[in-house]
C-alpha cells in the first residue's frame, strides 16, 4: 500500500509542483493550505508523513509541528522554508521535526529525504515486531503445561519477575530451567537490557573468573587485551548463572560479594566496579547434598535461594505429555513444512509410559526426528530404543541400554564436545590458545577437534 503524505503550503503553484513530484514517486498525496487545514485532514485520514511550510497564515509550521507532536507523536514531519538558516533548522529539529528542507530544492533531493524517513520507519517497525516475537516466545503462555506444580511455577514467575529478587531454579536436565529463566527476564522491567547466560560448568576456574569479572591486559598469560566481564556487560539486565553447583569455593566467595554488594574487581585490577544486575541461577545438581558435603557455601546458598523454583521432571507430570506433544507437533509442522495431525493412541500410550530421563528436551528431539521421518499424517510408532519396552517409571539413566564401553564412550564424547567447544568459544577459534588453556598439546587437541567434527572457524568473531 502506498504511503500517504500530507503537504501543506500557502503557495498554490509550489503545492502543485510537490504534488506532481511525490505522486510520480507513487506516494498518495493530500494537500492543505495552512496548519489548521492540515490538522483537520490529519484527524480524518491515516497520514504517514507531513511536509509543511514554515511560514503560513492562520497557523504556521512550528505551531502545526507542536500540535502533531502532542497528538500524533509517531507521524514524522519535514519542515520547509525559504529563509533557511542552520539555526532555524536546528531549532526546528529540537522542536521535534524529523527533517528540514531549504527552498528551493530539487525533486531528487525531496525524494531522497522522504525515502530515508520511510526506510528508517520500516527498520524501527521491523525491530518492534522482532522484539514482540521474542517477548511472545518467552511469555508464560508459550511454556506448556497444566500440571498443578507447573501452574504454581507460572504463578511464582509472574509474581517474582517484576521484582529484582534473586531466583534459584533447580530441576533435572531438559525440564525447562532455561525457558523459565528467560521468562523471568522477559517479564521484568529489565527486558530491554541484556540477558547474559554463563555456563559455570564448562570452564576452568580461571577462565570462568575472567569471563564473569573481566580482566586487565596482561593479568594472566593469555590476557592479550583488556576484556570486560559478563557482569559488567549485563549492567541493567539479568545474569543467568547456569550450573551454579559447579562453582569452585573461591569463585563462590567472589559471587557472594557480587550478590551482597553488587561490586567486584576485574582480574588484575584494584578498581572496584559497581553493577546493577539481577541474578538467576540454575542447576540440575542436588545443592542441599552439596551443602551437607561442604562443597557449596551455605551463605551463598541462602543468598541465591531467595526464591526457589523446583521444576518437576516430566515423569512426574505425565498429564502434560499430550499437551507438549501437541505443541511440538504444531511447532515442527511449521518449522519443517509438514502437516502431521498427531500421534496414534498406541504411540501416545508408549510415550506416556516412558520415563523421559532427558525430560522435555528429549521429548522435543524424539518428536522432531519422528516428524522428519514420517510419511503419513499420523505418527503411528515412535522410534526410540527405550520407548516401547519401558514398563516402570524409574528414573532410568539414558545410557543403561548400551554396553559398558559404548555408554562410557558416549559420556566421554559428550563431555569432550562441551569442553572443547567452550574453550574455542573463549579463544575465539584460536586452537593454540584453546589447547594451552586445556593443558594438552596442540596436536592432541587438534585431533580431538577433527574426531568430534568441530569447526573452529565457527567460533571466530567478525572483526
Ligand atoms: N514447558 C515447556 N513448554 C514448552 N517447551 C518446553 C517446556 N519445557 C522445556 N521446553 C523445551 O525443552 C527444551 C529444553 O528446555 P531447557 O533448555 O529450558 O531445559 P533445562 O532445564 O535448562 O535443561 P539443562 O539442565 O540441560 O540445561 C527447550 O527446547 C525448551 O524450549
Ligand atoms: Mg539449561
Amino acid at each position: 500500500m502506498s504511503k500517504k503524505i500530507l503537504v501543506t503550503d500557502d503557495e498554490e503553484l509550489f503545492l502543485s509542483q510537490l504534488e506532481h513530484t511525490l505522486s510520480s514517486a507513487y506516494y498518495n498525496v493530500i494537500l492543505a493550505r495552512n496548519g489548521a487545514d492540515a490538522l483537520s485532514k490529519i484527524a480524518s485520514e491515516n497520514v504517514d508523513l507531513v511536509i509543511s511550510d514554515f511560514k503560513m497564515p492562520v497557523m504556521d509550521g512550528l505551531e502545526l509541528l507542536h500540535h502533531i507532536r502532542e497528538r500524533y507523536y509517531h507521524i514524522p514531519v519535514i519542515i520547509m522554508t525559504a529563509y533557511g538558516t542552520i539555526d532555524l533548522a536546528v531549532s526546528t529539529m529540537k522542536e521535534g521535526a524529523t527533517d528540514f528542507l531549504i527552498k528551493p530544492f530539487s525533486a531528487e533531493h525531496l525524494n531522497f529525504v522522504v525515502g530515508r524517513i520511510f526506510n528508517h520507519q520500516r527498520v524501527l517497525e521491523e525491530n518492534r515486531m522482532l522484539k514482540k516475537r521474542i517477548e511472545e516466545r518467552y511469555s508464560l503462555s508459550n511454556i506448556i503445561g497444566k500440571n498443578h506444580k507447573m501452574q504454581r511455577i507460572y504463578e511464582t514467575v509472574s509474581i517474582v519477575a517484576p521484582t529484582d529478587a534473586t531466583v534459584l531454579i533447580t530441576g533435572e536436565t531438559g525440564t525447562g530451567k532455561d525457558l523459565l529463566t528467560q521468562a523471568v527476564h522477559a517479564n521484568s522491567h529489565r527486558k530491554d537490557k541484556p540477558f547474559v547466560k554463563v555456563d559455570c560448568g564448562s570452564l576452568s576456574e580461571s577462565l570462568l573468573e575472567s569471563e564473569l569479572f573481566g580482566h586487565e591486559k596482561g593479568s594472566f598469560t593469555n590476557a592479550y587485551k583488556q576484556r570486560i566481564g559478563r557482569f559488567e556487560y549485563a549492567n541493567g539486565g539479568t545474569v543467568f548463572l547456569d550450573e551454579i553447583g559447579e562453582l569452585t569455593t573461591s569463585l563462590q566467595v567472589k559471587l557472594l560479594r557480587v550478590l551482597e554488594e553488587k561490586r567486584f574487581e576485574r582480574v588484575g585490577s584494584n578498581r572496584t566496579i559497581e553493577v546493577d544486575v539481577r541474578i538467576i541461577a540454575a542447576t540440575n545438581r542436588d545443592l542441599k547434598e552439596d551443602l551437607r558435603q561442604g562443597k557449596f557455601r551455605r551463605d551463598l546458598f541462602y543468598r541465591l535461594n531467595v526464591i526457589h523454583i523446583e521444576v518437576p521432571p516430566l515423569r512426574e507430570r505425565v498429564n502434560d505429555i499430550p499437551l507438549l506433544i501437541d505443541h511440538f507437533v504444531r511447532f515442527f509442522n511449521t518449522k519443517l513444512g509438514k502437516s502431521i495431525k498427531g500421534v496414534s493412541p498406541f504411540a501416545l500410550k508408549a510415550m506416556m509410559d516412558y520415563s523421559w530421563p532427558g525430560n522435555v528436551r528429549e521429548l522435543e528431539n524424539v518428536l522432531e526426528k519422528a516428524i522428519i521421518l514420517q510419511k503419513g499424517d499420523m505418527l503411528e510408532t515412535i522410534e526410540h530404543p527405550d520407548i516401547e519396552d519401558t514398563c516402570g517409571r524409574e528414573n532410568g539413566q539414558s545410557n543403561y541400554h548400551l554396553p559398558f564401553r559404548e555408554a562410557r564412550n558416549k559420556v566421554i564424547e559428550e563431555f569432550e564436545r562441551g569442553y572443547i567447544s567452550n574453550l574455542l568459544e573463549m579463544s575465539e577459534g584460536n586452537i593454540s590458545m584453546a589447547s594451552r588453556n586445556a593443558g594438552i598439546d596442540y596436536k592432541t587437541f587438534y585431533e580431538k577437534i577433527r574426531h568430534l567434527n568441530i569447526d573452529p572457524s565457527e567460533y571466530k568473531r567478525p572483526a
